[in-house]
């Protein structure tokens, strides 16, 4: 029988119910802001938790806790094959259902995913320029990712949410364009601060384009009004458009945190267990979650979860002097 369903509260009282479940560390672009060129070392097949692993992660997480959230990442997760049979293991569990996805194979997949029982997808597109496009991830698919937003909104993947990283001197001028985009697609712009999360640890505040420039530069074009509160926790700060025409969201993680309010954990793709995006500490959970001398039964896998939430921090320190860049990149950790 399982125990009553509490809540998951860390250090901090924040209680989580998130939960970023990494299912590959591939991908098939290599956005400068997240991976080298080349040289990435891959996850073995065996190393990475087989479906069935991250469901009994999910539904430990959701019949304890309460956890009424679950997103699907990478880096990129369309990569892995029978993708559609992990949704149709999560859709069961009844919470809401998101994947982050570059969105190059959405053309293919949208249709099946959303049978399959995925809900929402956020896609990253940072550039409408095929040559900025090209000089940000190192493929020139920028028409196959927009046929895969077209894919996204035709599969019913509502509301379809764009994530769009702005850097300094690639694509800071583009962003009013980018909102018009949005505005004519019916799909809602992410707009997100770069964040030292890059690989080739060329990040620097300098290259930051604060979310407050980016809101008063759509502003001044298309005015906005904040949105109220929606009740559910989300980093992105909301805006409407004033004609009435969509919306739009901000996510400041750099220059101003939302940490206080973050209700998530993560996995990553072989398994450990994160409490943190820029988290230091790991938690193994792949030994007892597997067959084998380490294998332990779901209060075991829980007890780990629990021992990790324990040590979540206050928060991560992105430009002060003591801030030390976690040794994975944002594709080995999950987005
Ligand atoms: N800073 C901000 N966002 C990033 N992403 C990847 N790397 C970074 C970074 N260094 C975003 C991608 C994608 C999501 C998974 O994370 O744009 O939308
Ligand atoms: Fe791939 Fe996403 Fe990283 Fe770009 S940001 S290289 S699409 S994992």
């Amino acid at each position: 029988m399982s125990p009553e369903p509490g809540v998951l509260q860390d250090s901090c009282g924040r209680v989580v119910g998130d939960l970023r479940i990494s299912i590959t560390d591939r991908c098939n672009f290599r956005c400068t802001y997240c991976m080298p060129d080349e040289g990435m070392q891959w996850l073995d097949r065996a190393e990475l938790l087989t479906y069935e692993e991250q469901v009994r992660v999910a539904r430990i997480c959701v019949d304890r806790w309460g956890f009424d959230a679950i997103r699907v990442t990478g880096g990129e997760p369309t990569v892995r094959s029978h993708l559609p049979r992990l949704f149709s293991l999560l859709a069961p569990l009844g919470t809401d259902l998101a994947m982050t996805t570059n969105g190059v194979k959405l053309p293919e997949l949208a249709h099946d995913l959303a049978a399959a029982g995925l809900r929402r997808v956020n896609i990253s597109l940072d550039t409408l320029r095929p040559e900025t496009f090209l000089a940000l991830t190192r493929r020139a698919e920028l028409d196959r990712v927009l046929a895969g937003v077209d894919a996204a909104l035709a599969a019913g993947l509502a509301p379809v949410k764009i994530n769009c990283v702005v850097i300094r001197g690639v694509n800071d001028d583009e962003v009013v364009d980018l909102a018009a985009f949005g505005r004519a697609k019916g799909v809602g712009i992410r707009f997100i601060e770069f964040m030292p999360l890059d690989a080739s640890h060329e990040w620097s505040m300098s290259r930051v384009v604060p979310a407050s420039e980016i809101r008063d530069a759509i502003h001044n074009v298309f005015p906005l009004e904040q949105h109220a509160p929606s009740g559910h926790v989300e980093p992105a700060e909301r805006y409407a458009y004033s004609d009435g025409v969509g919306d739009v969201g901000f996510i400041a993680s750099v220059t101003e945190p939302f940490c206080g309010d973050c209700d998530r954990v993560r996995i990553t793709a072989e398994g450990k267990f994160r409490s943190c995006l820029f988290a230091l500490d790991e938690h193994d959970l792949r030994p007892v979650l597997r067959d084998g001398p380490d294998g332990g039964s779901d209060d075991e896998v829980a007890a780990v979860i629990e021992a990790a939430v324990a040590k979540k921090w206050a928060g991560h320190r992105i430009g002060q002097v003591d801030f030390i860049q976690p040794p994975r990149s944002m594709s080995q950790i999950g987005g």
